[in-house]
């Protein structure tokens, strides 16, 4: 059989084996029906000389947009309709490391098996570009698509700029705390589009988290684990708030005075 590129190579397989972490979680979670949802990370820092030298196992393919800052860049990505419960247990044979080409264009596989990655990858791949040309050091991105958050989406008024970041914030401080920037909105898109790539781009200057109207969520973080966590507190946050609802009432949340005295407390 032959060998995974994860042999002998600790601090990838430690990452691969984080985002397959993930994936449990997100299938757990209910987020990730059938293939729902789609994780991609920046694996550049791992690749040697010899995985460089690795030939493609696959086409050259388009991604749909030039993205100047990923030249030579490698990244992991779930397969396209493959599912998170799959990658969960199996990510090499979900999930496929791809190759960035020189015209910042095009992409090939190169390991371990010819998996075509995500049909997302234009937003995935635009939002890297994104993270490396702020300098951030983010190396992961996660779009799900929790239940809580989306059916949120489906009410015109929480789609105004910062209601809905306020209302979740508003439910429980740790929602402030850990998603200090609150998140984005990205009005109804075709899936895998390169709109929906843009669109969710623009957003990303002023957000971590964004949400695109009645589909889910994207993250980006440092790690796959803190890009999900985003999602999971707000997530939390939604749960809190329709409880409330169903118990037939509407909830006060925090007062502005509370939020702005834990923005103080935790220099947010
Ligand atoms: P993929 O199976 O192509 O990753 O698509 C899942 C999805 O959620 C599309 O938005
Ligand atoms: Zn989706």
């Amino acid at each position: 059989m032959k060998k995974s590129i994860l042999e002998g190579r600790q601090t990838l397989k430690e990452a691969i084996d984080q985002v397959a972490e993930v994936a449990g979680y997100l299938w757990q979670k209910g987020w990730a029906e059938r293939n729902g949802g789609n994780i991609t990370i920046n694996i550049t820092e791992h690749i040697d000389t010899e995985i460089e030298a690795l030939p493609a196992i696959s086409p050259v393919y388009p991604i749909g947009t030039t993205l100047p800052a990923l030249k030579g860049c490698y990244f992991f990505c779930k397969g396209t309709n493959r599912r998170m419960r799959d990658l969960a247990r199996w990510p090499m044979e979900n999930g496929a490391v791809i190759r960035i080409l020189d015209d910042c264009a095009s992409y090939e596989i190169v390991a371990d098996a010819p998996v075509k990655p995500t049909s997302e990858l234009a937003s995935h791949l635009a939002m890297h570009n994104q993270m490396i040309e702020s300098g951030n050091g983010y190396r992961a991105a996660i779009h799900t698509h929790p239940i809580d958050l989306i059916a949120m989406t489906h009410n015109p008024a929480f789609l105004e700029k910062d209601v809905l970041t306020n209302l979740l914030w508003s439910m429980i401080p740790e929602t402030r705390a850990f998603c200090p920037k609150g998140l984005g909105i990205v009005p109804y898109k075709m899936p895998s589009s390169v709109e929906l790539a843009e669109a969710t781009i623009e957003q990303l200057h002023e957000y971590d988290v964004v949400m695109w109207e009645k589909h889910g969520v994207c993250a980006v973080g440092p790690d796959i684990m803190e890009a999900f966590d985003q999602v999971d507190v707000l997530s939390k946050a939604a749960q809190i708030y329709l409880t409330a609802k169903s118990m037939g009432f509407e909830p006060t949340g925090t007062t502005q005075e509370q939020m702005d005295e834990l923005k103080r407390a935790f220099n947010l």
